[in-house]
């Protein structure tokens, strides 16, 4: 069977999706549930349904495209990956999972591919942290891995409750159904960006995931004691800001101190209360994000943060208080799914090789629920989370066309 990737058309619905978003280009936000989001999920369903795709909204908002096969009660073969994109952010991330999962399904309906397995396209809700704080929000309530009460318990950073955002955007019905029943799938494959420089720096076009990284995610808030900038003396100040510096820096240490590369740390916010040039800093707000492929290790890198917490609160007189979002296992793939992945680069006679996601994908949560792999495709210099985020057009097809040739294999 001979698979058309139209990379054109895909290439054009990249742009044309990058144009929902409240930052100039070429950066990209789309926050999720925002009327940008909203006019995404409108625009991406027109796609959908133009390939005869039959369309499911969950109660979070979730998005099921099938394509249904000659059995239609046997479990689905899904694909896909996230349309949110953090403030400042690129056009691939996700996106490329869900425009290229959208064209792997209509070239296999141009190829008169008949699945046996429906195929279904999904579009996770809020891969991204921005608006509730926590990644994978769609994916961890799909797996039963964030139960409807602790779901309903988050809210975003205007205090306005998950409840009352999802009803605004249209979406009724109970939280508790968007958990997905037992043998749902037979497979997941999700194809993302690399989000790293291995492929591009080895000039190897693909990689088969075999493991995701273990993600952490925590606040941090520290309080001191502010006051005048000229007349606190500096025997006497408890300053805030000072402390967040010294637990900033001894968290990198802890990271790069841990023995292996696969242990990384961010502080990617820091809030400054009451963020006035001539006012000693009595608040920070941080937030800590912590990963690594080996469980113990990033446990060790969180513990060491709790240990500098308590010795410069005890040094500088101020009170540090943290709040754990969430500390998740490493995802495992499946050896059944990382085959035929890999069945599928060696019939197409493309090179590709194993590795490990240091990123995490809604696929870390479908794993514990399906047999799930991905496929990364590579992206310039690794760069991701940023406007200068890109990938090939022709990598971009590259990766469509293994990703159709698997879901055929799998759905049959
Ligand atoms: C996902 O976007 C991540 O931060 O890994
Ligand atoms: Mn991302
Ligand atoms: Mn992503």
């Amino acid at each position: 069977m001979k698979i058309p990737i139209d990379q054109d058309r895909l290439s054009s619905e990249i742009e044309a999706l990058a144009s929902f978003s409240d930052a100039e280009p070429p950066a990209v936000a789309r926050i999720v549930f925002t009327p940008q989001d909203l006019k995404a999920r409108a625009w991406l369903r027109a796609r959908c349904e133009e390939a005869g795709l039959k369309i499911r909204y969950d109660a979070i908002g979730n998005t099921f495209a099938r394509w249904t096969g000659a059995d239609p009660a046997a479990p689905v073969i899904g694909t896909g990956s996230h349309i949110d994109a953090i403030p400042n952010a690129g056009k691939y991330d996700g996106v490329v999972g869900v425009l290229g999962g959208l064209e792997a399904i209509r070239a296999l309906q141009r190829a008169a591919f008949q699945p046996k397995n429906s195929i279904e396209l999904l579009v996770f809700t809020a891969e991204e942290p921005t608006r509730f704080g926590i990644g994978c929000l769609g994916s961890r309530m799909l797996s039963g891995n964030l139960t409807a009460e602790a779901a309903r318990k988050l809210s975003d950073r205007e205090g306005a409750p998950v409840e009352q955002v999802r009803a605004q955007a249209g979406l009724g019905d109970e939280l508790e159904s968007v958990n997905l029943p037992n043998a749902y799938y037979k497979a997941f494959v999700e194809l993302h960006i690399e989000q790293g420089p291995l492929l591009e720096r080895e000039r190897i076009p693909l990689g088969v995931v075999t493991k995701i990284a273990a993600p952490a995610s925590l606040r941090v808030s520290i309080e001191g004691a502010g006051g005048h900038a000229g007349g606190v003396l500096m025997p006497d100040r408890h300053d805030a800001l000072c402390a967040a510096a010294e637990l900033i820096l001894d968290l990198e240490q802890a990271a790069r101190s841990s023995g292996a590369i696969d242990t990384v740390a961010t502080v990617g916010i820091c809030e400054v209360f009451p963020g006035a040039v001539n006012s000693i800093p009595s608040q920070v707000r941080l937030s800590v994000d912590i990963r690594d492929t080996d469980l113990n290790r990033r446990d060790e890198v969180m513990q060491t943060l709790d240990a500098a917490s308590r010795t410069i609160s005890a040094r500088r007189q101020v009170a540090i208080s943290s709040q754990l979002l969430n500390a998740d296992a490493p995802g495992d793939c499946s050896p059944i799914v990382i085959e035929a992945l890999s069945e599928s680069c060696r019939k197409h006679g493309l090179q590709f090789r194993t590795m490990v996601s240091r990123a995490y994908h809604d696929s870390l949560f479908i794993s514990r629920i399906a047999p799930t792999a991905m496929l990364f495709i590579p992206c310039r210099k690794g760069y991701s989370h940023r406007p200068d985020e890109y990938a090939s057009p022709e990598d971009i097809a590259r990766g469509t066309l293994v990703l159709a040739e698997t879901l055929a294999a799998l759905s049959q």
